[in-house]
Order: C-alpha cells, then structure tokens, then sequence
C-alpha cells in the first residue's frame, strides 16, 4: 500500500507532502483508497461531504465500527500524518481475516476530506460538516489563497457542492469510531512504548491578524514617515512566544501574507496566522487575549490599524471513557506491550466527532517527535505494532 501510496503529491524538491482538498493530488489518494476498498470486496461510497467509506457489512444494520483518519496535508507535510491511519485500517482489516476472525457488527474504515485545512484555512472540514459543526452556508463560504471557492473546487474535481449538510443518520450508525495516528511529540519515544491510548486533545484555534498600513518606496520614505504593518507584526511574533511561555501553552505564527510583496516596497498589509493551544480553556484565553492586547498596543504606535479575527477554534475534547477503558482492557489482555494514556496537542477527526458520537485514538511511536514536516517518521516495527493494535481493538470490539 506504502508503495503506491507514497509517489502521491511528493514535492521532488522538498520531499514533502502537498495533498491539498480537492486538488489533483487528493484526487490521486481518493483513487487509491478506493481500489483498496475494491481489491478487498468492500462496498465503496463517498458521503454528502466528500468523505470516503469502505465497508464489511451493511452500515444500516447500525452499531458500526470504524476506523480511519485521512489522507490530505499541511503543505510540506509528512508521509505518517493521516495516511499511517488510513493503511494500518487497511492491514488491520487483513490481519483480522487472517485471523479468520468473525465480524458480527459492520466495519468501516473512512478517509475524512480536508483534515489539515491547508487550503481553505479551515481543518476537519469533512468531519465538522458531518457532525453538524459547520454549515454548509458557512463552507460555502471558505475560500483558498487564489480566492476559489470552496464550492468551486469541488466542482472542478467532479464533486457537487450542494450536498453538504450534516449527516446525523451516518453518525447514528456509529457505536465506535477509533482513529489511529502517529504520534506527532515525543512521549512514547521518552516512556519507550510502541503505541499508546488518547486521553484527551488540547483546546486550539487559528486567529488572523490583519495590520494595514501605508505601502510606499523603501529607499525615498523617511523612517519617521512610515506606517510599516511588518513592524507590529514583528513584535507581536515575540509577544506570542512571550506569552505561550508564561502559561505554558503554545503560540506559533506559521502563515503569513504581505501585500504587495515587493522587496523595495513598505507593505500596505501583513496578513499572519496565530496557532495557539494549550492543555485548559482557561490559559488557551488569557495567552490569546495577551497576545491581541500587545498587537494593537504595537500597531497603534506604528500608526497601523488592526483586525483580528478568530476562524476557528475546538474546545478541549476528551476521548469517550467507556471505549478509552475497554480499548486499554482488550489490548491489555491481547499484547505484551504496555499501553500508556496520553494526551495531544494536534487536532484530529476524531476529536470533532467525539461531540456526537463514541470516539477513541491509538497512537504510534514517533521516535523525533516532529511532524507536519518531511522529516516525519515512524519504524516499521512500530506501524506493524500499531496494525497488531488496531486488528486487536477491532476484533475485541466486532467480532465474536
Ligand atoms: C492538525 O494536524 C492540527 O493539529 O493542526
Ligand atoms: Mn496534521
Ligand atoms: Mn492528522
């Protein structure tokens, strides 16, 4: 499956992954997931808002399994971030039959569309628009970098846009849906453990901050005539550092846009993007509104104006503890290995859909931590445990 898998969206110059919604290469990763659900015998559908299925048994018998995660990237991403999800469904489906165990409540494995958000600004957009947690009014609305709208994208890739909506018959089929993904820290490399259990994902949004001054000549303007939005973006990047390091959270500045973009022109606007988490909704508010509070007191002294607008934001999620429990006793009776609990700062499908229905997270040793980057990287031996883990969850929770 990596074989055919990883050619997909590779950028030859940075080796990193550009799988973005409704672009050529997503289309690509949408083929292969369908000739896996196929070369398996699995009826294949693709939902109201463009997510894709695989199924073992008919889903209107309801209390469904299923697994998955998704396809897509951060520009530049690594190979593991979703895809790892997706192919150990897969081989985990193998295994299982390999086993010859017996499926007795329908299984499905699923690619959510558009996780990452790399392109319209907005991640988990296939999961929120299923669980209700955007309108289609409101995805109507997002719109990429060249100002395609979400809309027209999907049509330009064969998709019709007016069928988004929620799905609450879909998720009333559910009774679990387990997500398995690399660990994007390190704290199965420092515990040395091969895989691990979700307790919870941090509370995290995305803040843009528009500072709009006065575009004008870099060599004829004096310095004391310049409205210079560079300036205050600049100080509030250290004031987020600030900031996150006083409440012990996370603030990262990872976008930005300048107009007009000239090396000899002062910018008349600096658009940056705020990622900002921490582990409580309590310090998540007081390092955000720190940070918004030092960028309008920086742009007024540079006679720049300010906007800030939040587009997006997920409280804090905790993985469902009955399914947690009875993941960590079936792979307690089944492995060797122990399982640690441990909790995240990314988002995930998962942690969208934990609002409606039973949700659960297996994670697999990342021996650098890093992620969202081509030096993302999991041993083999450890995706194989984490098939083993999930073929585990799969048969204690499906089969008799
Ligand atoms: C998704 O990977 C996120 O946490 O931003
Ligand atoms: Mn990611
Ligand atoms: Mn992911």
């Amino acid at each position: 499956m990596w074989a055919e898998l990883l050619p997909v969206g590779r950028s030859s110059a940075s080796g990193g992954y550009r799988r973005y919604a409704w672009t050529g290469a997503d289309t690509d990763c949408r083929a292969w997931f369908r000739e896996q659900a196929e070369a398996r015998g699995l009826a294949h559908e693709t939902d109201r808002n463009g997510n894709q299925w695989a199924w073992l048994g008919d889903p209107a018998a309801g209390n469904a399994v299923v697994t998955g995660s998704h396809l897509d990237s951060v520009p530049d991403g690594g190979a593991f971030d979703g895809p790892l999800g997706v192919v150990s469904a897969f081989a985990a489906l193998d295994e299982l039959r390999g086993r010859g165990a017996r499926v007795t409540r329908p299984l499905g494995i699923v690619n959510f569309g558009d996780e990452e958000g790399a392109r319209f600004g907005l991640a988990c957009v296939g999961s929120r628009l299923t669980a209700g947690a955007l309108t289609a009014e409101q995805a109507h609305r997002l719109t990429d970098g060249d100002g395609i709208t979400l809309p027209q994208a999907m049509e330009t890739a064969g998709y019709d846009p007016d069928t988004l909506g929620p799905d609450p018959e879909r998720l009333a089929r559910i009774g679990a849906f387990v997500e398995l993904h690399v660990e994007q820290g390190r704290a199965l490399d420092l515990s040395g453990d091969r895989i691990g259990i979700a307790s919870a994902i941090w509370p995290h949004g995305r803040w843009r901050f528009d500072f709009r001054g006065e575009a004008n000549h870099a060599g004829t303007t004096r310095l004391a005539d310049r409205h210079d939005p560079m300036l205050p973006y600049a100080e509030t990047v250290l004031a987020a550092r600030r900031e996150a390091e006083l409440a012990g959270a996370v603030a990262t500045f990872g976008k930005i846009g300048v107009e007009p973009n000239g090396v000899n022109a002062i910018p008349s606007l600096v658009r940056g993007w705020l990622d900002s988490r921490a582990a409580d909704q309590a310090s998540l508010d007081t390092v955000v509104t720190g940070i918004e509070k030092a960028a309008r007191e920086y742009a007024a002294a540079r006679g720049v104006d300010l906007d800030v607008v939040r587009e997006s934001f997920t409280p804090v999620v905790e993985f469902d503890h009955a399914l947690r429990d009875e993941l960590a006793r079936i792979l307690g009776t089944r492995t060797e290995l122990k399982v640690p609990v441990l909790g995240t700062g990314a988002g995930h499908d998962a942690g969208i859909l934990s609002d409606r229905i039973p949700t659960a997270m297996l994670f697999v040793r990342n021996p650098t931590g890093v992620s969202h980057s081509p030096a993302e990287y999991a041993a083999e031996d450890d995706c194989v445990a984490g098939v083993n883990a999930l073929a585990d969850v799969l048969e204690g929770l499906a089969c008799t």
